[in-house]
């Protein structure tokens, strides 16, 4: 890498926060205050968070997704349930969520385990996107190989045909909570001494402690 680009690579130094002391005894009250002040403070897309799944082997695969809510059981995402992730997941339930807040200069990791939800929520929520969206949950079949673009143009207006006026909530499409059994608070500090508190799920209570960054 040359001179120049290593210089973009290299940042400051973190200084906007500090993370002391565990803040919250439920991690999840801290996540949301976090993710409160990323809306706030207007962070870019606050709401997006890359999920990895894995497959039964342990080969991993990421991409990001948007959290579209966020219960005290854990986080809500929409999805193709048929898809490279809807797959590994049906197999894996383990999953890990990374959310970047550069704003804030925070990072929060977080793992657990992942279900479907209740399919009237789903169906609620699928009733609340805008039509077009709609349209390209039937005509995505998300994660297969298609021969070219004009196949998937073709395919959403077979299915702006098929329902011309209400579109039903397709059967392999709807949200996913992950419940979260590991969280990592990371708050950027001055000369790399970052602070990362961490909570671990035990019986029906968290377990915190302190890392080195
Ligand atoms: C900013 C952003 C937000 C995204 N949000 C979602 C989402 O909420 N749900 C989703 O299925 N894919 C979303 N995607 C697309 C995914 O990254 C991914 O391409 C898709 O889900 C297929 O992943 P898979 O083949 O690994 O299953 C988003 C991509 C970006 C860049």
């Amino acid at each position: 890498m040359d001179q120049a680009n290593k210089k973009k690579v290299d940042r400051a130094d973190f200084l906007k926060g500090k993370l002391e002391e565990v803040a919250h005894a439920d991690p999840m009250k801290l996540f949301s205050v976090w993710y409160q002040e990323a809306i706030e403070k207007s962070c870019a897309d606050p709401h997006a968070v890359v999920l990895t799944t894995a497959t039964t082997d342990g080969k991993p695969s990421s991409r990001i997704v948007y959290m579209r809510d966020l219960l005290e059981e854990g986080v809500i995402i929409y999805t193709n349930y048929t898809s490279r992730k809807g797959i590994e997941i049906t197999k894996n339930p383990n999953v890990a969520l990374l959310f970047y807040w550069d704003c804030c200069e925070r990072q929060v990791r977080i793992e657990g385990q992942v279900e479907k939800i209740n399919p009237l929520i789903s169906d609620d929520y699928f009733a609340a996107r805008p039509r077009i969206s709609q349209i390209g949950a039937w005509a995505s079949e998300q994660s297969t190989v298609i021969p070219d673009r004009a196949s998937l143009e073709e395919r959403v207006a077979f299915y702006e045909k098929k329902f011309p006026n209400e579109v039903p909530r397709p059967p392999h499409w709807g949200g996913l909570i992950v419940e979260p059994n590991y969280f990592e608070f990371w708050q950027g500090r001055l000369g790399r001494l970052h602070d990362r508190i961490c909570y671990e799920k035990s019986a029906d209570d968290w377990a915190t402690y302190r890392i080195a960054p």
